[in-house]
């Protein structure tokens, strides 16, 4: 069993399946949207073999608090912690990143992340040699040695090309993710106030999130989402379904009302604009916009 949250991209839990082990979901945070950390420690069981913490939008997951749960389970069943640092490339807890907690941790190279290939990529981090070993021998269709399989591995390399693009990126993965953080207080000196709008929680005191999304709540994002588009104003929603109602899941065995949280938020859950390239023009557009609204 490896314990999850319902709200996050369905790749958290696929390679779950794919691997043989049953996912179990929990429900998360109603300020900060990431695991529920008193629900983690009701859903441990004797089975459980990790816990995949999601640091959703660029927000840092409660990392901490679950080491701290996890240190009282039992040495013969060791727990892990693999980090789901897909939207946190650069987000900081204390004086440490994401993705260096984990036993392991993975990182996405999508395109739309804040740290973007050209194409697909991703990278796996993590501090045990055996497990790099591992991996490289997972990602290269199970063979260390040219022809000898000695796992059934996949074609996961990272293409050289895709690389070398991450690597001139990288020099400005900082510059980008502070342009992020100036545009998330914009939009949440602006939107202070407005409607029933409830902006994302400032970070923990030590922490950095990096704004991968900048996701408002409101009871009105169906409306207030076509208003915007029809200004020209596209924004997105992440993600419209959680994970326990997804069609392609319904085999696990949730149904509706299990995870409240996680299905209000859904509901409620708008992406504004949010990319390093956002000028204040356009930033006074989209709140203003918002505002109109609400005036309505
Ligand atoms: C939270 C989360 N986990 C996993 C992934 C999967 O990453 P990739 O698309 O690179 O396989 C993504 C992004 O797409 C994501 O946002």
């Amino acid at each position: 069993q490896i314990i999850v949250q319902a709200n996050t991209f369905i790749a958290t839990v696929l390679p779950i399946i794919e691997s043989g082990a049953t996912p179990i979901f929990v429900d998360v945070d109603k300020l900060t949207g990431t695991i529920d950390v008193v629900k983690v420690r009701r859903a441990l069981t004797k089975k459980t073999r990790a816990i995949i913490p999601v640091h959703l939008f660029g927000y840092p997951a409660p990392i901490l608090e679950l080491s701290k749960l996890l240190s009282l389970s039992k040495p013969s069943s060791p727990l892990w912690i693999i980090e789901d640092a897909a939207q946190a490339q650069g987000t900081t807890i204390g004086d440490k990143k994401a993705g260096s907690f984990g036993v392991l941790s993975a990182f996405s190279f999508y395109p739309g992340k804040n740290l973007g290939a050209y194409g697909d990529g991703g990278a796996v981090t993590t501090n045990s040699k055996a497990l790099v070993e591992e991996i490289k021998i997972l990602r290269n269709v199970g063979q260390k040695t040219k022809y000898v399989h000695t796992r059934l591995g996949t074609n996961s390399r990272l293409d050289t090309i895709q690389a070398a693009i991450l690597l001139v990126k990288l020099k400005h993965l900082h510059a980008w993710n502070k342009k992020r953080i100036a545009i998330a207080n914009a939009y949440r000196e602006a939107l202070a106030g407005c409607g029933d709008i409830i902006t994302p929680p400032p970070t923990p005191p030590g922490a950095k999130a990096i704004y991968h999304q900048f996701v408002i709540r409101t009871q009105k994002r169906n409306p207030l989402m076509k208003f915007l588009e029809k200004r020209g104003i596209h924004c997105g929603i992440h993600y419209p379904s959680p994970l326990h109602l997804t069609p392609a899941l319904r085999f696990l065995g949730y149904k509706r009302g299990d995870f409240p949280v996680a299905e209000e938020r859904a509901r409620t859950m708008l992406s504004l604009p949010m990319f390093p390239e956002l000028d204040d023009n356009e930033i006074a557009f989209v709140t203003s916009s918002i505002r109109t609204f609400f005036r309505h």
